[in-house]
């Protein structure tokens, strides 16, 4: 393999250009492929960003000796199906968030990774942002004192449309898995997986969860306050509380550019860590580097850290009583 990665993209919509436009800014990505159900759907996405191969079926695209790396930017409903269909093909997978509809997907989809040694990982970019390597810095070097709690929201009022991929259970539909996936993630970074769990939820007209709030505890009694919403907006600011200080991280936290830190005595301290490529490239360069190196899991979204935050929103989910389609 050259040191060049060579990109497929799965699912031209809209992500997978916001996506595009970060991995054309990290070093060392190009382009080579997209695949779509519809050809003309790729073929634009190819005029857009001079892409070579334009297929109209994701076989196609994989059959493609040229894609060292495959990009899955498709509804949740898919992720599973199409990550085995891209490691069976032999390409390395960077999924979308949520890495699947629960965990039984989701250790399947890891279990075939390591079957072939392909990389495998969540698209959880926030993890990947210089303002988020700079809060794991300063919360493991201990400026804000002894963690003990997190509190995270992302909520915003989305138009209804049951054929959304937002409403329709069918797709795996849900603010959980879309957004609520992030101040999850955050409180995991940061505090581990939860000891338990309570959490209330309002479910919509199609059935999936149109916003919520759940209370978290990890170990050492640490605690987390979470919440997301279709319904309204959110501050979509996120805060750690320490026995020495807090980090603000501040709006939108999970695309963050500034934090602040405030020790409990003296004055705040606001850094500015902007990202590139609207804060893709990150992950991408991430990404990119365990090709290279030969490396199949990443240690800053790992993988059963993927899995244990899917057992969460299950159990999560388990809580309200909703299900997908097939569970
Ligand atoms: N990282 C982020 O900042 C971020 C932001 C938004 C969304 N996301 C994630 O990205 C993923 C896709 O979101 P999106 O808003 O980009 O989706 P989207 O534009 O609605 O759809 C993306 C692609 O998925 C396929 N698709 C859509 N609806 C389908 C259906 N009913 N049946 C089969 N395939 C379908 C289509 O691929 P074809 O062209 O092949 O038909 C479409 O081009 C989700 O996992 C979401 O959570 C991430």
């Amino acid at each position: 393999m050259t040191n060049k990665i060579r990109w497929g993209i799965l699912g031209p919509g809209k992500i997978s250009r916001s996506f595009a436009i970060g991995l054309l800014e990290a070093e060392g990505a190009e382009i080579v492929a997209v695949g779509s159900r519809d050809r003309r759907r790729a073929a634009a996405f190819a005029g857009e960003f001079g892409v070579r191969n334009a297929y109209g079926s994701y076989e196609e695209m994989l059959a493609d000796p040229a894609v060292d790396a495959v990009y899955i930017g498709t509804p949740h409903a898919f992720h599973h199906d199409q990550t085995l269909l891209c490691l069976r093909a032999g390409k390395h997978v960077l999924c979308e968030k949520a890495l699947a509809l629960n965990a039984d997907q989701a250790a399947r989809m890891i279990a075939a990774a390591r079957e072939t040694g392909l990389v495998l990982m969540e698209a959880m970019w926030t993890r990947f942002l210089p303002a988020m390597v700079r809060v794991r810095e300063l919360v493991a070097t201990g400026a804000i004192g002894e963690v003990r709690s997190v509190t995270a929201d992302f909520g915003f009022r989305a138009k209804f449309d049951p054929a959304s991929r937002l409403f329709d259970p069918a797709l795996g539909g849900g603010a959980l898995l879309d957004i609520g996936i992030y101040p999850l993630n955050l409180a995991f970074m940061i505090c581990g997986e939860p000891v338990a769990i309570q959490t209330q939820a309002n479910l919509g007209a199609t059935g999936v969860d149109e916003e919520s709030v759940t209370l978290l505890r990890h170990e050492d009694g640490r605690l987390s306050a979470l919440s997301c919403s279709f319904r309204a907006d959110t501050p979509r600011e996120a805060h750690i509380q320490g026995t020495e200080g807090r980090i603000t991280i501040c709006c939108p936290w999970w695309k963050a550019t500034r934090i602040i830190v405030q020790p409990r005595e003296g004055k705040p301290d606001t850094m500015d860590l902007p990202a590139r490529g609207g804060g893709y490239s990150h992950e991408a360069a991430a990404f990119m580097d365990l090709i290279r190196s030969g490396v199949p899991e990443s240690d800053v979204m790992p993988l059963d850290e993927s899995l244990a935050i899917m057992r969460t929103m299950d159990e999560i989910r388990a809580r309200w009583g909703m299900k997908y389609p097939g569970e």
